[in-house]
């Protein structure tokens, strides 16, 4: 429901932050994006919505999008998130991730922000065991990524406590799919994600897709994660923002079921009708062998339902805008 709110969206042209973006905007709310371009697009970014470009690093512009108040909460999505790429230049991670970030928290509560919601990660489940992860799982992050924004979620615990801003800490699993009208999608560059990887191996834009590992403690010895719609993240953002009205919160974000690398071929393969070519390369650094979300807290305390709860309706999103969009937002 819309309260006609005014929000602040960082890193709202990226993937998920455009995505929730839509969501709120859909609702009649007023959004300005805060957004560098340096991974996301300005097409990204609907008609009707501000987009100031700038950068988190750039003190001034963060202080006079902050200034053009009141708002009714901040969603920080602007940050560096690939597992991989933070295992090879890990103070990157902290810098931006971490460093920006608690400078955007000063800002905001220098400037009265009573909600603030962070997009936080699965990631921060380094060495989780066989079952699904709660909330109160420990916190022991398998990469300098998720440490990044373990960081965080402990600097907005005390923003709380000594400052009274409210904060949602939403733990996303592993963000999947596209707007299902088709106004926004996922386009990265490069893309190391695996189903738009998988989608162009089958759409014979790429040769084939290497699996990164075959060799897990899993029963096919593919990775596992839990693949949510990005949408279904969006919603998630608007029912936690209303939780803050009465307390900070942390949610874990997923759909609830694990999908192998060689699941997700396969279901490209029946969604698509066409042969994915794959072959077993060699583990990546960081990886978790099993990532799985229980996400009851979320559903229980705001109503949360996902919409799509089946992987190859979500690949099929996924795959609907990969082919009205061969070139993505054709901006690189
Ligand atoms: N994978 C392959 N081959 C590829 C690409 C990926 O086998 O060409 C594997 C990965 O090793 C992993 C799985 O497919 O096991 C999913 O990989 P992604 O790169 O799509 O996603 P990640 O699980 O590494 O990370 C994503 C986000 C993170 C987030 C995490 C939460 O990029 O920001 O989900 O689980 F923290």
């Amino acid at each position: 429901m819309a309260d006609g709110g005014r929000y602040l969206v960082t890193g709202g042209a990226g993937y998920v932050g455009s995505h929730a973006v839509l969501a709120l905007a859909d609702r009649g709310d007023a959004v300005t994006v805060l957004d560098d371009l340096s991974l996301g697009h300005a097409r990204a970014v609907p008609d009707g919505v501000t987009l100031v470009r700038g950068s988190l690093a750039d003190a001034a512009v963060v202080e006079r999008v902050l200034s053009d108040g009141p708002w009714d909460g901040v969603l920080h999505f602007a940050a560096l998130s690939l597992v991989g790429d933070s295992m090879v230049r890990p103070m990157h991670y902290f810098m931006a991730n971490t460093g920006l970030g608690i400078r955007l928290i000063d800002a905001c509560i220098r400037h009265g922000v009573r909600r603030f919601v962070l997009s936080s990660t699965a990631a921060l489940f380094g060495r989780p065991g066989e079952q699904v992860i709660t909330e109160d799982a420990p916190v022991e992050p398998g990469s300098p990524y998720g440490e990044s924004k373990a960081m965080l979620e402990r600097a907005l615990l005390w923003a709380d406590r000594i400052h009274g801003m409210r904060s949602a800490c939403l733990r996303y699993f592993n963000a999947a799919g596209a707007d299902p009208r088709g106004r926004a999608g996922e386009d990265h560059t490069p893309e190391t994600h695996l189903i738009p990887l998988v989608i162009d191996a089958a759409l014979g834009r790429r040769a084939a897709v290497a699996i990164n590992g075959g060799d897990y403690d899993t029963p096919d010895g593919t990775c596992i994660r839990d693949y949510v719609h990005v949408s279904d993240l969006a919603s998630a953002h608007l029912l936690a923002l209303e939780q803050l009205d009465a307390r900070s919160v942390t949610y874990n974000l997923g759909s609830g079921h694990g999908h192998s690398v060689l699941e997700v071929i396969r279901s490209v393969e029946r969604v698509s009708g066409r042969p994915v070519p794959h072959r077993i390369g060699a583990r990546r650094p960081g990886d978790p062998s099993r990532l799985v979300a229980m996400s009851e807290r979320l559903r229980r305390e705001t109503g949360w339902a996902p919409r799509f709860e089946r992987l190859d309706e979500i690949v099929a999103t996924a795959l609907a805008w990969r082919e009205a969009h061969p070139q993505g937002y054709g901006d690189r």
